[in-house]
């Protein structure tokens, strides 16, 4: 069994030894009087392994220090073999960094003993690709599985599984065999299950690499609402753009081990800094729909357009451009325009050209109005 088929279970929430009084109201104090946090400090996380031939060392994670903040969706994006997997194992502590620290809400958690490494990993939930499901339990029972591990008593884990089955919208194929179920719904009950002990950090590694692209916005949807509803921090690791601009409040860009950029979805989408991330970007919408709005940029003219217009939500109401004629002896023409939807707002682009007198002083003023600007292509 790899490390990726690590389930963590466990149960902070539950007490077997008072079994009579509710759980229900147990939580609900919990939840008022303890809002609940859990920030995650990466501090120069370096993680070395043996190549597959022994001869070499491979610098999986090679000085990674990094904020995942409370209560958001995280994104982790890279390419294959960026190290991804490798600094979740460390994030997750379900490995120790050859060096560096892991921080939840400021304690160190790598370099816990082993009983203390189980009561921390009980506060963990995970989902996979390949959703590492019982085949030989139903739908509940795997989702009843991490409770059972726990002592919960029974009927306290029948009620959680009713409540779970409903959040996820399966309630009706509670009795269901694994093998009956589509992609979507194995990934559902993995959800669930990854719920069942009231996790505060839920990690994602891939968990919509191996679904179609209506499906993966089913989930995303899933693990949004859920994120909102439970206050979790969720730590998304994927390859794909679009999931990071559907699901994600912050990401961070690692490729070859290193962390290369890190910010807010808006800011990295409106200005990519490295090339690895203009490069993710770029690939972009090629397997999406445009939606009624027009989600990809439309080009109406085959030719032209020297410069890459990109305009925040907030300045999408203003007459920028023809502010932009009428103080510089410029002229503008409009090659191509579109709209990128993200979580926290749109980015409206553009491809346009300048003709006239005053085109350096047209874009330096653009520039000002918070509007970027680059040459179309680079
Ligand atoms: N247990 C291990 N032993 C040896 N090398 C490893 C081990 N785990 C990861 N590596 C190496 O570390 C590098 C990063 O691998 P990792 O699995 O973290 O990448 P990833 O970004 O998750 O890739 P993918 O998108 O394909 O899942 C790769 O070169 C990989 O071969
Ligand atoms: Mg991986």
């Amino acid at each position: 069994m790899g490390v990726d088929n690590i389930i963590p279970v466990g149960n902070t929430h539950f007490s077997r030894e008072k079994p009579n009084i509710s759980f229900r109201k147990i939580e609900k104090l919990f939840i008022i009087i303890y809002n609940r946090r859990m920030q995650i400090d990466l501090n120069n996380l370096v993680r070395v392994y043996d190549s597959a031939d022994g001869l070499s060392k491979v610098a999986a994670v090679n000085d990674i220090s990094l904020t995942i903040p409370s209560n958001q969706i995280f994104g982790i994006i890279g390419k294959s073999g960026a190290g991804k997997s490798s600094l979740v194992r460390l994030i997750s502590m379900m490995e120790k960094p050859d060096s560096g620290e892991v921080l939840y809400d400021g304690q160190r958690v790598d370099n816990l003993d082993e009983k203390e490494l189980v009561m921390r990993r009980r506060r963990i939930g995970m989902i996979f690709q390949n959703f590492n499901l019982f085949s030989s339990r139903s739908a509940g029972q795997n989702i009843a599985y991490p409770m059972e591990i726990c002592g919960v008593p029974k009927d306290e884990i029948n009620r959680r599984v009713d409540e779970l089955l409903e959040i996820v919208e399966l309630s009706d194929r509670k009795n269901a065999r694994i093998s009956t179920l589509s992609g979507g719904q194995k990934q559902r009950i993995a959800i669930a299950r990854a719920l069942a002990n009231k996790p505060d950090i839920l990690f994602c590694d891939e968990a919509t690499s191996a679904l179609d692209p209506q499906t993966t916005t089913s989930i995303l949807n899933l693990i949004r609402k859920i994120q909102s509803q439970m206050n979790l921090t969720v730590v998304m690791i994927t390859h794909q753009m679009e999931v990071v601009r559907d699901a994600c409040s912050q990401v961070a860009v690692i490729n070859e081990g290193k962390l290369v950029e890190v910010g807010s979805v808006n800011d990295i989408f409106l200005n990519p800094k490295s090339p690895v991330t203009k490069d993710f970007i770029s690939h972009i919408g090629s397997d999406r729909r445009p939606d009624a709005n027009g989600s990809d940029i439309i080009r109406w003219s085959k030719e032209g357009g020297e410069y890459e217009l990109s305009f925040p939500s907030d300045k999408q109401g203003a007459p920028v451009l023809s502010n932009v004629a009428k103080k510089f002896d410029v002229e503008f023409n409009i090659r191509a325009a579109g709209v990128q939807h993200l979580t926290d707002g749109d980015i409206g682009k553009m491809i346009v050209d300048f003709t006239g007198f005053q085109v350096t002083e047209a874009l330096e003023y653009l520039r000002n109005q918070d509007i970027i600007v680059e040459k179309a292509g680079e």
